[in-house]
């Protein structure tokens, strides 16, 4: 039986693809993978990560998809529903309810990020990159994040973007955004990873991404296990909706094993891509690995200062970097977007004006902590740093738990071998469902006992 969405439908599955893969690719592959996988040492980090990716994230895809193709609406009704249908409690709803908020505090600290990136286009293209050093790409950053007013001009902008292409609807709005930019932006970062390998030193960048060193993790083993998987969460955008409300809108007869797996790929090779073209700038001009969230705006610049033709490469990247960014936003809107739509009968406009307004408020509060309310923090962290790690680490995995735990034990047999179609003894589906009834839910939860000191 073929279902169908009140909010719309992809027009093909490529564009559902490119839409899903527009969501997961953004700021965490260019910009949060490489500051994160520094700040743990590299290697041992990027290979927990991989794992994370292939045993947990896919699984979990493939999960998220079905149950937003299956239920066909916002995720707190598509969560009602399906528990309606399988007998289980009205409160699995909750869940949708989760990655509501989740959405919200991720999409206030992205867009102010998304910010900083509209900023260097402008430096970019005013030519403020030439011959700059590490120090002065340094100042150059701090002068940025320590003034407000220029951070809320472009976090303003940036959520006025986000609200334009969500209020017009998933075929005109979102699927044209994504059908040039993501393959544009592919080419771009295979062009940087080039100039890198030339101009940078090379060797020491893949010495430090592929060669795990779990000595480097020390005491902060656990912390880093518990990043690299709330980095694969957020990276693959999952845990909070935003894949299940793409799924809902996919057609009935499409292969979701296969695009989950096609989506995770191309997520995880930009995010390789990312560091190789970050890192050999890093250790070519002595930066330091773990310099934090600057650490794509304090080394790109310098590449894009020496290289041959460097200001129109670094305006090139910027801007596809904030495209990037906004296929990401645009996903994370979009949950609670059709839930206002369907349960308070608001226009797609109205909706859409309302949480991005909501979102805007919260956002103020991120770009404050970073200079204004400097001072101001919750468990040493200051609000921007903290929606960042409370939803990473926290809020998405836990998410994740419940998806896999309703697909894998509250979901019947029959209804997930229907919607992912594998076909009656594959081994592939077999494996998804070892993966989802017991890995992904128990390597979730053992990652979190043991973030918070329980085991
Ligand atoms: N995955 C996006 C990125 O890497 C961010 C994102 C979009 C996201 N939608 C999401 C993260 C939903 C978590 C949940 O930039």
């Amino acid at each position: 039986m073929s279902t169908m969405s009140v909010h719309g439908m992809w027009s093909s599955r490529l564009a559902f693809i490119l839409a899903a893969t527009g969501s997961a690719v953004g700021l965490g592959n260019i910009w949060r993978f490489p500051y994160t996988a520094g700040e743990y040492g590299g290697g041992a980090f990027v290979l927990i990560y991989l794992i994370c990716v292939a045993g947990i994230g896919i699984p979990i895809m493939m999960a998220e998809i079905m149950l937003g193709r299956r239920g066909r609406q916002s995720p707190v009704n598509t969560m009602r529903s399906l528990a309606g249908q399988e007998g289980a409690h009205g409160a699995w709803q909750l869940l949708g309810w989760m990655g509501i908020v989740s959405g919200l505090l991720i999409l206030s600290f992205y867009s102010v990020i998304a910010g900083w990136t509209m900023a260097y286009v402008t430096r970019a293209f005013g030519g403020q990159f030439g011959g700059i050093d590490a120090a002065g790409a340094e100042s150059m950053f701090g002068a940025l994040v320590s003034d407000p007013e220029r951070l809320l001009a472009w976090h303003t902008i940036f959520m006025v973007m986000t609200v334009m292409v969500v209020a017009r609807g998933v075929a005109s709005g979102l699927e044209k955004a994504v059908r040039f930019l993501m393959p544009a932006l592919f080419v771009l970062l295979i062009g940087m990873v080039l100039y890198a390998a030339q101009a940078g030193d090379f060797q020491a960048a893949l010495a430090y991404l592929f060669k795990p060193d779990f000595a480097k993790l020390g005491e902060h083993a656990g912390e880093a296990i518990l990043s690299a998987m709330g980095q694969a969460f957020f990276s693959l955008s999952l845990g909070m909706g935003a894949i299940m409300i793409y799924g809902s809108y996919l057609n009935s007869s499409a292969s979701i094993g296969r695009n989950a797996v096609i989506i995770a790929s191309l997520d995880t090779t930009v995010a390789l891509l990312a560091g190789l073209a970050i890192f050999p700038i890093v250790f070519a001009n002595g930066l330091s690995p773990d310099s934090g969230p600057g650490l794509i705006f304090q080394t790109l610049p310098i590449a894009f200062g020496q290289m041959a033709g460097g200001q129109l490469v670094g305006v090139v990247f910027f801007v596809l970097l904030v495209f990037a960014a906004w296929t990401s936003a645009i996903s994370l809107l979009e949950p609670v977007v059709t839930w206002l739509v369907e349960n308070r009968g608001f226009s797609r406009v109205r909706a859409t004006v309302i949480a991005g307004s909501a979102v805007w408020l919260l956002g103020i509060a991120c770009l404050l902590s970073l200079n204004v309310w400097a001072g101001f923090t919750i468990f040493g962290k200051g609000i921007l740093d903290l929606f960042d790690y409370v939803t990473a680490n926290v809020l998405l995995p836990l998410g994740g738990v419940l998806i896999a735990v309703f697909a894998g034990w509250i979901m019947r047999r029959a209804s997930s071998r229907d919607e992912l179609a594998m076909g009656e003894t594959s081994i592939a589906y077999g494996a998804w469902r070892l993966l989802i009834r017991y890995v992904a839910p128990i390597c979730v939860v053992i990652v979190l006992l043991n973030a918070i000191g329980l085991i």
